[in-house]
């Protein structure tokens, strides 16, 4: 395998099609190998956690600005990553403004209490303070800047067909849980207003391919595209190389578009559990096909926005901890080195 760095450029590959982003970490803008890879690789940078709820609401500020509807935020981490960005001139998607996940618990606690059986605040109270935090953050970003970010993944996973009823919902969520559906039409309206020209709003989910999910997800598309809410579908894409089914998601893929929506893939990976020279082949073969399916649709005239690795090399995979087995699920080699699945998104 060739060193990742000598190899040409993927994102260069790609200029007429779509972008080509991966997730990044906090330590890799100040790892030179990192960094040198990204550059070279990558038109598009998302961050994997710094960008998230978690790491932008601040307890003790808020509980100290005494407001019940404003939740004090901090962005050194958020900017970090866009300073990073700006000085290479990579283009950022920003994920994520409203998930149920790495979301502080005293976020949706009434007074903003962080105790464990905290009182719930109102549905009233949430929808605000959604507004607010996303305002805030859009504001943010945009003023100080300029240009940078393409995309905002406005609402995260929000359907779960395993959850069941009403409307195959993520009921269990304390989003969903506050403000029942409600909080999905809330979160992109706030987002209109805080959006810049150029930018897109998205809705992001994984196992968007599945029949069931896709379904339920076009019903709520559909709702927001009603009152003009949303752009983008993302499709997240955390496959698993022994069932991924490509053509579940080019039907997907194309009954999104059939929309109207622009379309990115958002979270791409591919379990593999052995670095073998038979299963990275075969790793390879499936990155092919699937990058020729993403090729054809935009010659077509999808709109594919952009294709998102989730990471940049298999050492960086969120899927061996996940799995709690070894993955090795995108281009690059835990070495740094190009993968036969580099060849083969290459290979156009
Ligand atoms: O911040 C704490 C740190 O204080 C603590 O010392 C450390 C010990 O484990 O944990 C740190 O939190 C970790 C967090 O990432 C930030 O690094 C969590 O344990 C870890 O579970 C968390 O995982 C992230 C996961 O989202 C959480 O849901 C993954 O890195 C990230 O790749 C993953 O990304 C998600 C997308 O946002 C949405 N779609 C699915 C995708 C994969 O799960």
């Amino acid at each position: 395998m060739k060193d990742a760095l000598q190899c040409p450029s993927l994102f260069k590959a790609y200029e007429n099609y779509f972008r080509i982003g991966a997730a990044v970490n906090g330590r890799m803008p100040a790892d030179p190998a990192y960094d040198a890879l990204i550059c070279r690789h990558f038109s598009s940078i998302t961050a994997d956690n710094q960008m998230k709820p978690m790491f932008v609401m601040d307890h003790k500020a808020t509980l100290a600005g005494g407001d019940p509807l404003h939740a004090a935020v901090r962005f050194d981490w958020v900017d970090s990553l866009l300073s990073y960005a700006r000085e290479k001139g990579i283009a950022v998607r920003y994920h994520t403004l409203a998930w149920h996940n790495q979301t502080p618990r005293w976020f949706f606690a009434k007074d903003w209490s962080d105790a464990e059986d905290a009182e719930p605040a109102s549905k009233e109270t949430m929808l605000t303070r959604l507004e607010n935090y996303i305002l805030d953050v859009m504001n943010h970003v945009n003023t100080a800047f300029p240009g940078l970010v393409y995309t905002w993944d406005v609402v995260n996973e929000a359907i779960e067909p395993d959850q069941g009823a009403p409307g195959l919902y993520r009921t269990r969520s304390p989003w969903y849980m506050a403000c029942g559906e409600d909080f999905l039409p809330a979160a992109f309206r706030a987002a209109r207003k805080g959006q810049a020209p150029g930018q897109t709003l998205c809705y992001n989910d994984y196992n968007a391919f599945d029949p069931v999910k896709r379904d339920a997800i076009i019903d709520l598309l559909k709702k927001l595209q009603a009152e003009n809410l949303v752009d983008t579908m993302g499709m997240q894409g955390h496959y698993v190389m022994n069932n991924m089914d490509i053509s579940l998601c080019e039907a997907a893929s194309r009954a999104y578009a059939a929309l109207g929506l622009n379309l990115q893939v958002t979270e791409l990976d591919i379990h593999c559990n052995s670095g073998s020279d038979e299963a990275q082949q075969k790793l390879a073969q499936l990155y092919g096909d699937y990058f020729a399916m993403l090729r054809k649709l935009k010659d077509e005239g999808v709109r594919i926005e952009a294709v998102t690795f989730w990471g940049v090399t298999d050492a960086d995979s969120w899927l061996t901890g996940f799995r709690r087995e070894t993955s090795y699920p995108l281009l690059f080699s835990r070495e740094k080195k190009a993968k036969p699945a580099y060849d083969a998104v290459m290979n156009m």
